[in-house]
C-alpha cells in the first residue's frame, strides 16, 4: 500500500540557501529513494522547508527516522500521512524550482504555517503545473 507523507521543518545553516547544500541533499535522495522505490519532492521557501515523499509504508518509516536526525534542519512537522490510490510525484526527487510562485497560487505567503490540505493542494498544483 501506497503512503504520502508531507512534512515542514526550518533550515539549519545555509541548508537550502547554497547550491552545495541543495545538491549533497539531492544526490543522496536521488539514490536511496530511487533504490527504495520512494518519489520525493524539496521545496526551499524563506528557511522553511516543505518535503513530501511517496512509497510503502517501512521504507517511508526508515526514510523518516533518517530525516527527523538530521541536523541541517530542525522542528520537523508532519503535516499529513495517509495511504493514497496513486503517486502525485513522477520522480525519486525533485526540486520545486519557483516555491514562490506555487505559494501565490494558493494566496499564501510562506510554507511555515502551512496546514495539510494547504499542503495537498500545492502538490496538485505542482503536478498540473
Ligand atoms: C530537508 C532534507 C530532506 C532529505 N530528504 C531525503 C530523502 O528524500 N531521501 C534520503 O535518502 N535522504 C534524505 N535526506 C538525507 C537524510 O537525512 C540522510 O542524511 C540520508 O538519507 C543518509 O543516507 P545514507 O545513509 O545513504 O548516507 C534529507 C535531508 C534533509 C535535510
Amino acid at each position: 500500500m501506497l503512503h504520502r507523507v508531507i512534512y515542514a521543518s526550518e533550515a539549519v545553516g545555509a541548508t537550502g540557501a547554497s547550491t552545495l547544500s541543495i545538491a549533497q541533499i539531492l544526490g543522496v535522495s536521488e539514490r536511496n529513494n530511487r533504490r527504495d522505490h520512494v518519489t520525493g519532492c524539496l521545496m526551499f521557501h524563506e528557511g522553511h522547508i516543505l518535503q513530501a515523499l511517496e512509497g510503502a509504508r517501512g521504507d517511508l518509516d526508515r526514510l523518516m527516522r533518517r530525516i527527523l536526525t538530521d541536523p541541517r534542519h530542525t522542528g520537523v512537522r508532519i503535516l499529513s500521512d495517509m495511504p493514497v490510490a496513486a503517486r502525485l510525484l513522477p520522480e525519486p526527487m525533485g526540486i520545486c524550482g519557483d516555491p514562490a510562485a506555487l505559494l501565490e497560487r494558493i494566496g499564501l505567503p510562506c510554507i511555515s504555517r502551512l496546514t495539510a490540505a494547504e499542503a495537498e493542494a500545492l502538490l496538485s498544483i505542482r503536478k498540473a503545473a
